[in-house]
């Protein structure tokens, strides 16, 4: 068995065409890699700490914030401060920004909006769970930092991954140059290249959708349901709907096997659901450096002007064949 490359070296030895100093990129990546490894510890063991259940508190989407959504959300924030890479932090957990600047070294160039605990309501199930990060540069050297380095369009992004706390750890990421998974090896404590150079395949026959929300999804979103429902697959076994309620998890699987997950607009979520800075906009730059096609039903997600920190947007994330079909039914109903 030849010896593991780890994500540090992974970096310095693979990704020396980082845009900016490949150094950069390694220590904010080792920033989060630290933090997703203390969150790891505690989801593996949620049962037995008291890391279970409601915080007390509610976040600015007034969902009630689970224990652990508070403890992801501190310790990305503490391994980013330590690390001095980063000039702001965008929460979903913190109603505004988070500016890092430390009085005794120079202030970081990068922004990380991270979503800390994807997936809170699969918690305390024990059902898989992530953690989403997106790293976007300060829009120039000049200027303090501000909100508006964070509310750059996605295709601004530098680099962004997920890490899916499953059956195993993994720590998936890209910077433009394709994508690569990492599995971490609980024995030596290092996230270990397990899945390199990773595409979605062009088509598939996974549908992941909250049909909860039928009665209220666009007349496209029906359509394509029933489509999915009663044509059989042209090459495979009929249509298999999967819906884990963790985006991260829904998104790893199409990755892995083709499919489509879609989060439209809803009557308790006009806009959508998911949130465009720190959830959406990752998601998307990673499955389109996969093969894959990320849109709001119209167009590219990555395209979207971004006006607000907590921006909502409808998805339409997978295979590229599957979501270009839907696109189609949208088009044609509206
Ligand atoms: P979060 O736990 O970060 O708030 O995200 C939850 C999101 C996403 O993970 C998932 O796809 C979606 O909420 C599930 O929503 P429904 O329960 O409405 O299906
Ligand atoms: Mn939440
Ligand atoms: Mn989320
Ligand atoms: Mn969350």
């Amino acid at each position: 068995m030849s010896t593991a490359i780890t994500l540090g070296q992974f970096i310095i030895e693979k990704q020396a065409d980082f845009p900016y100093a490949k150094g950069e990129l390694s220590r904010l990546l080792r920033d989060i890699a630290i933090a997703a490894k203390i969150i790891n510890r505690e989801v593996n063991k949620a049962g037995l700490m008291d890391i279970l259940g409601n915080a007390g508190s509610n976040n600015i989407h007034s969902e009630p914030q689970q224990k652990l959504d508070v403890f992801a959300n501190e310790q990305f924030i503490s391994a980013l401060k330590a690390g001095g890479e980063c000039c702001i932090v965008a929460s979903e957990e913190n109603e505004d920004i988070i500016i890092i600047d430390p009085p005794d070294r120079k202030q970081g160039k990068y922004i990380v909006a991270i979503d800390p605990l994807d997936g809170s309501s699969n918690i305390d199930v024990n059902v898989p769970v992530g953690s989403i990060f997106s790293i976007i540069r300060k829009s120039n050297d000049v200027d303090p930092c501000a909100l508006s380095d964070v509310l750059q369009k996605g295709h601004m992004q530098v680099a962004a991954g997920y890490i899916i706390y499953g059956s195993s750890t993994m720590l998936v990421y890209t910077t433009g140059k394709g994508v690569n998974g990492f599995t971490l090896d609980p024995s030596i404590g290092e996230f270990c290249l397990s899945h390199p150079d990773m595409h979605i395949p062009e088509d598939g026959n996974i549908y992941s959708i909250n049909e909860g929300h039928y009665v209220n999804f666009p007349k496209g979103v029906k359509q394509y349901i029933k489509y999915c429902q009663e044509e059989q697959h042209p090459t495979r076994r009929p249509y298999i709907s999967r819906y884990i309620g963790s985006m991260v998890a829904d998104i790893h699987r199409n990755l892995i096997k083709g499919g489509i997950f879609i989060y439209p607009a809803t009557a308790s979520s006009p806009e959508g659901k998911l949130r465009l800075v720190y959830e959406c906009n990752p998601i998307a730059f990673i499955i389109e450096q996969a093969g894959g096609r990320a849109s709001n039903g119209h167009g590219r997600i990555l395209d979207l002007e971004v006006s607000g920190l907590h921006q909502r947007t409808a998805v339409f994330i997978g295979s590229i064949n599957m979501v270009s079909q839907v696109e189609r039914f949208l088009k044609e109903a509206a």
